[in-house]
């Protein structure tokens, strides 16, 4: 079966050369090189785009054809389905009594250190995985499906709150088990050093994850990347490193928690490992941004951990144009960020950080694919013959309309795959 598209408006494709690489500066919001104008359509079969060409035409040719579905968009814009390269997607629990805690003046590190935080949803997760296991497959797929909604076709799944072999195993099969039946593509990561369990220091949990845990996560071969979270007070530089390298030869991919809440060299060290991203990098220095960019890691703002944190430290986007460097927009769904809409992350950078919304585009589609390539190897992230077929049909006729809406979908549809989902 053949479904077309036809009497598109405008059609924000993010193509053109070199589309498997990341766009920086004001190449991402050049509208005439990455938005057709109104009137195009696109043919896709085989799970593939394999025609972009004027509407009129391709109504002459499909529209009586019995073997084509044929949609009349009546004008609404077109964008690539989105990707949400940073998410904790699978965890057991409910944190939100701590807002009050830090509306009184706690702060992430006094509530972690008061027993909340993550290792209260490493005790939950550990009981849901022990007692009744399909409940994490459950509410992730509860979770997978508002993603859709709000338009992700790909997202990277971390592990993390199990913090022991078993538990973190179980994590990445659990993600690697949802994305068999999902619409979405799921990448799994490893993110064993998210925090040190309770009962063990950091440096017999370290050991631990060096002399047992990678192994076995290796062995279960289905985590793409491995994750820490490096920062003062979790885990230092040096074991970052001891464990991304014992991580990177075993042929994972490297994804950082970096200079969250303070400049701890994690960028730096990101761009010495050639990590593939390195997120929050919110306290970063320049220096450490421009070796970052001199060696391909992307830096990957996740500006819905401010806004629910109350902190009014936002990622240095305007920044990052103006100096050519290459970043990304992520949701960091976890369970004080419950958001898995990365248009309600576009609205926060465009409506209240003055991001250009098409740069904004940019970084929550073709860049993150950059460094989350499918498993099949097909191009996602932009709109263009031979690409995976997923993108999504806006209500407006607009293709700034996609950050425009927070608290509900901008999306009409999401295609994934080539199937049509329809979200009324
Ligand atoms: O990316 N900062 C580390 N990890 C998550 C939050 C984890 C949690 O608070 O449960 C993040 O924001
Ligand atoms: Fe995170």
């Amino acid at each position: 079966m053949r479904t077309v598209l036809l009497n598109a408006g405008p059609i924000a494709h993010l193509a053109g050369d070199r589309s498997d690489s990341a766009l920086t500066g004001v190449a991402m919001m050049d509208m005439d090189a990455l938005v057709h104008p109104s009137g195009f359509g696109l043919v896709i079969e085989g799970g593939v785009f394999t025609h972009l060409s004027d509407s009129e035409s391709l109504a002459v040719e499909y529209s009586n054809d019995s073997q084509t579905k044929v949609h009349d968009l009546g004008g609404r814009a077109i964008v690539p389905g989105l990707v949400d390269a940073h998410t904790h997607l699978l965890w057991a629990g409910d944190r939100s009594n701590e807002m009050r805690l830090r509306q009184s003046g706690a702060s992430y590190q006094d509530i972690a250190e008061a027993g909340g935080g993550i290792s209260s949803t490493v005790s939950q997760t550990r009981k849901a995985l022990q007692n009744e296991k399909g409940s994490i497959l459950s509410e992730g797929r509860r979770r997978l499906s508002i993603a859709l909604r709000c338009g992700t076709t790909a997202i990277e799944a971390k592990s993390g709150y199990g913090l022991d072999t078993k538990s973190e195993l179980a994590l990445i099969e659990a993600a690697h088990t949802l994305g068999n039946n999902s619409p979405i593509e799921i990448s799994p990561t490893w993110l064993g050093a998210h925090d040190s369990p309770p009962g063990k220091s950091r440096e017999e949990y370290v050991e631990e994850i060096l002399s047992e845990q990678l192994p076995a996560v290796v062995e279960q071969g289905l985590a793409r990347f491995a994750d820490v979270f490096c920062e003062d007070g979790w885990f230092t530089v040096e074991e970052t490193a001891s464990i991304c390298e014992a991580a990177a030869e075993s042929g994972l991919g490297i994804r950082l928690h970096v200079d969250e809440f303070a400049d701890s060299g994690g960028l730096l060290l990101a761009a010495e490992l050639g990590a593939v991203t390195a997120d929050h990098a919110v306290h970063s220095t320049d220096e450490s941004r421009a070796s970052a960019s001199d060696g391909g890691t992307l830096q990957g703002f996740l500006p819905g951990t401010p806004y629910v944190l109350g902190t009014d430290l936002w990622p240095p986007i305007r920044q990052s144009i103006e100096e050519d460097w290459a970043w990304t927009l992520a949701s960091d769904f976890n369970p004080n960020c419950h958001s898995l809409s990365l248009p309600f992350t576009g609205s926060i950078v465009t409506q209240r950080l003055g991001v250009d919304p098409l740069a904004a585009l940019v970084a929550c589609t073709r860049n993150p694919a950059t460094g989350l390539p499918r498993v099949d190897g097909l191009k996602h992230g932009v709109i263009e013959v031979g690409a995976v077929a997923n993108l999504n049909v806006l209500w407006s006729e607009h293709v700034e309309g996609w950050c425009q809406t927070p608290g509900q979908t901008p999306f009409l549809a999401t295609i994934s795959n080539g199937i049509w989902h329809q979200h009324e």
